[in-house]
């Protein structure tokens, strides 16, 4: 893509998509917001605008609204999608699996349509590390077996297979899918992170907010895996180092002849107590924790290699743990309450 392409950025408004919306913009894209604000406030939108300094437009709709996708595709010329758009809670997807199936399965395929249909077959995928279920072997390579646990884990798999199954079907499309490990961190500025809603299932915002006050007690979820603590290891990203994953996938979806599948990651991986004493470290608050039951589903270790992201995007992570700390803690201090005011 030419940096003077518009991108349409389902999911724009969220926690990936915010930040990946202003390096779009900053690297000279035309970019189009599309979101139905479930998951996300208009706030992050203000935020993204004040830090590029422009305004951005954005199209209130859901992916599974054919005729919100129609509107858009109608009024603008779209050159590549980056489809962000998806529930992502793990443990409600269990309970409601048929939410997660239409929100994500039905909704990719009603983009793709619509998007078939206005000529636009140009598609960056947001894929996750969980699509390989319990990897026989650490580091986890992009040819590794493919499995899922929930129907979370299941909603990203079936995109998958219906997305190579479009190639196949029609090799002029363009697809990339983007295997994220643990997004964690927020912009330099401060002024956007994630915001998620209620309690955090996540283990780096449930930090954060330890430390803020807003929660009294970090539970570590098990101390008996096989790992160099006992505690889980997960390979923790920057979400600026994954935003710009997304850039060099845009910058070279267009010479791609194959559904490139990518893991990003940063090919570390770090425990539970690792990332505690981490956070301490970087924000000078203590984060009481106690040792809790192993939580269900969870597995010991999950690691990238990302040497397969550097040969065929040229991207690797830059910001170490220590980056990814401070980020998330100067979001959390100044955002105690997220983006409500
Ligand atoms: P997020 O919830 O912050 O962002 C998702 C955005 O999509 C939200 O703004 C939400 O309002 C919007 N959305 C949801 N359903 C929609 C629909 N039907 N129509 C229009 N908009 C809709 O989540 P995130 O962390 O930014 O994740 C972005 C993507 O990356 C998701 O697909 C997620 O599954 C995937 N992913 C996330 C992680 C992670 O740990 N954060 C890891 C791997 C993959
Ligand atoms: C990390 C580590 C927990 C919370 C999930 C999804 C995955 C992907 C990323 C979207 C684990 C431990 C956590 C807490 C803890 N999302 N932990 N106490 O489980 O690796 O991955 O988010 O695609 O699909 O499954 O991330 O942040 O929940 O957990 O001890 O309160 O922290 O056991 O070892 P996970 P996480």
């Amino acid at each position: 893509m030419n940096k003077s392409s518009t991108i349409l950025v389902t999911g724009g408004a969220g926690y990936i998509g915010s930040h990946t919306v202003v390096l779009l913009i900053e690297a000279g894209y035309n970019v189009l917001i599309f979101d139905n604000f479930s998951n996300a406030s208009k706030e992050s939108i203000k935020r993204v605008e004040k830090i590029v300094g422009k305004s951005i437009p954005v199209v209130e709709g859901d992916i599974r609204n054919r005729e919100d996708l129609k509107k858009v595709f109608e009024n603008h010329t779209i050159d590549s999608v980056i489809h962000f758009a998806g529930l992502k809670a793990v443990g409600e997807s269990v309970e409601k699996p048929l939410k997660y199936y239409d929100n994500n399965v039905t909704g990719t395929v009603t983009l793709c349509e619509v998007m078939s249909e206005y000529g636009c077959k140009s598609i960056v995928f947001s894929s996750s590390a969980t699509v390989y279920g319990d990897p026989h072997t650490t580091p986890i390579k992009e040819d590794f077996p493919l499995s899922a646990t929930n129907p979370y884990g299941r909603s990203k798999l079936f995109i998958e297979e219906i997305l190579r199954d479009l190639y196949i079907s029609d090799n002029t499309w363009k697809v990339i899918l983007l295997r994220y490990f643990n997004p964690v961190g927020a912009h330099g500025s401060g002024t956007i992170g994630e915001d998620p809603n209620g309690i955090p299932n996540n283990l780096m915002p449930y930090i954060t907010q330890t430390a803020v006050g807003k929660l009294s007690c970090l539970g570590v979820f098990g101390d008996d895996y096989d790992t160099h603590d006992g505690t889980g290891v997960r390979d923790y990203i920057h979400v600026v180092d994954l935003a710009n994953g997304h850039l060099k996938a845009i910058e070279k979806i267009d010479g791609i002849n194959e559904v490139l599948t990518v893991n990003l990651g940063t090919g570390k991986g770090y425990s539970v107590l690792d990332m505690v004493k981490a956070f301490e470290k970087a924000s000078g608050k203590e984060v009481p924790y106690c040792i809790a039951p192993r939580r269900a589903g969870d597995i010991a270790k999950c690691y990238a290699d990302p040497s397969y992201a550097k040969e065929v995007l040229s991207w690797e992570a830059t910001k170490g743990i220590d980056e990814m700390c401070q980020d998330s803690w100067r979001w959390q201090e100044a955002n105690p309450k997220g983006y409500a005011q």
